[in-house]
């Protein structure tokens, strides 16, 4: 069966960060692009390490990126896509990623900063699957700033 592409440019973006992955040991590409309030588009992958808990998801590498770039605070959009690089050199792969939940922490940092319920696509690795959640779903009940007030 051949599924359509999805058409959404977020997408194809993450898909294409994910081929700057350094992921010699899963062998498992992930990007993430980052659009703001404004259209512009951070991205980031994953980067592993030999020391294999060092490793940093794409996720984290998008939000550091779009934190320099134009702000946590004017995040409108995040899309995810992950998967193996084919012969072709492109992203492929049948299931779709889905934020890990360390990722899904720090796109609610973003969300606090911005005020908005931030909308997360997840993506095959060969674009034709896609879902789109908010992250007040993805992390519900999540911990944030609020909690901190109560410090002494
Ligand atoms: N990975 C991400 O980049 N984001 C996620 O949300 C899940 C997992 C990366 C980490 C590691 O380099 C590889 O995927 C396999 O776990």
């Amino acid at each position: 069966m051949s599924k359509s592409r999805v058409s959404d440019p977020l997408v194809a973006r993450a898909r294409e960060a994910a081929l700057g992955a350094y992921a010699p040991y899963s062998r498992f590409s992930v990007g993430c692009a980052i659009e703001s309030v404004d259209g512009e588009v951070a991205i980031g992958a994953n980067m592993e390490n030999a020391c294999y808990r060092l490793g940093v998801c794409a996720e984290l590498a998008a939000l550091t990126a779009a934190q320099q770039a134009f702000g946590l605070g004017n995040i409108a959009r995040i899309a995810v896509a992950g998967g193996n690089v084919d012969a072709d050199g492109n992203l492929a792969g049948e299931g779709v990623v889905t934020s890990c939940g360390g990722c899904r922490q720090s796109i609610l940092e973003a969300a606090h900063v911005s005020g908005r319920d931030l909308e997360v696509v997840s993506s095959n690795g060969d674009g034709t699957d896609v879902r789109t959640d908010l992250i007040s779903a993805l992390i519900p009940h999540g911990f944030g700033p609020a909690n901190l007030e109560d410090a002494g």
